[in-house]
């Protein structure tokens, strides 16, 4: 794989970034505030990441923002990042058009609330022909949720007669997942100490390279993703092969 290099630091640069945003709730409680500062200082660092990620020449980007198992948290947190969700939506439409960039969701969107609904409707169609960066938000999304509807629209073309006699290769396979026509991620980075996966995309990662930080995701800084994509050069990467 060729790999674009970082005008700053000459080193090589992921193609596909992937990250857990994680920490907010105790990045402010060590504050003394409540979660929702949090998750609103959270959104801000997303905005300012997305930017300096796409400056860097990263080609695409996908974040975990909200999981199918997030709606057990408080009604009002959950009310709370909701809200949260529609006013950085909205306002991902001007700067989406400004940069050239593609926005895609992924998740099973009928599971949310119908305005935002239409907002995304909007924002994955007037970026759609965007092409310096494509950046992809995780929202309801849940890794065996999304195979789970991968393989029940295949089942339905399956028995519709839609696919190719014999097996069901990688490649048909990955075209029922939301992620369909996006590489798989080179790198991905979970901030705030935790050392799992939390059921984010867990097909596509497999020959991921893993980077665990312990600062919260509001703190996380460009230094930060210097040092990601620093061990990430120190990888010697393989695809199954020795
Ligand atoms: C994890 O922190 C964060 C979330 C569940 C929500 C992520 C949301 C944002 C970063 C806001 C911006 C995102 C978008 C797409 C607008 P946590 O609450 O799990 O923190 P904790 O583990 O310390 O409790």
């Amino acid at each position: 794989m060729d790999y674009v290099l970082d005008q700053k630091t000459g080193l090589k640069l992921p193609n596909h970034l992937a990250i857990i945003l994680d920490g907010n709730g105790r990045w402010a409680k060590a504050k003394g505030r409540p979660r929702s500062y949090g998750h609103l200082i959270g959104c801000s660092n997303l905005e300012k990441m997305c930017n300096i990620i796409g400056d860097r020449g990263i080609r695409y980007l996908t974040v975990y923002a909200f999981s199918t198992e997030n709606w057990k948290r408080s009604a009002e947190e959950v009310g709370f990042l909701m809200n949260l969700f529609r006013q950085y939506l909205k306002r991902l439409l001007r700067s989406a058009r400004k940069r050239n960039m593609r926005i895609r969701l992924i998740g099973d969107r009928t599971g949310l609330p119908s305005d935002i609904q239409e907002i995304i409707r909007i924002l994955e169609s007037e970026t759609a022909s965007n092409d310096s960066m494509v950046f992809q938000i995780a929202l309801n999304y849940g890794g065996r949720d999304e195979i789970e509807r991968a393989v029940t629209r295949l089942a339905e073309d399956a028995r519709l007669g839609k696919l190719p006699e014999g097996r069901i290769t990688s490649e048909i396979f990955s075209s029922y997942l939301d992620t369909d026509g996006i590489p798989d991620p080179d790198l991905l980075i979970r901030t705030s100490g935790e050392l799992r996966i939390s059921n984010f995309l867990l097909w596509q990662l497999a020959y991921t390279e893993f980077y665990f930080t312990e600062v919260p995701w509001p703190a996380f800084s460009e230094e930060d993703l210097d040092r990601a994509v620093e061990a990430f050069n120190g990888r010697d990467r393989r695809y199954g092969g020795v």
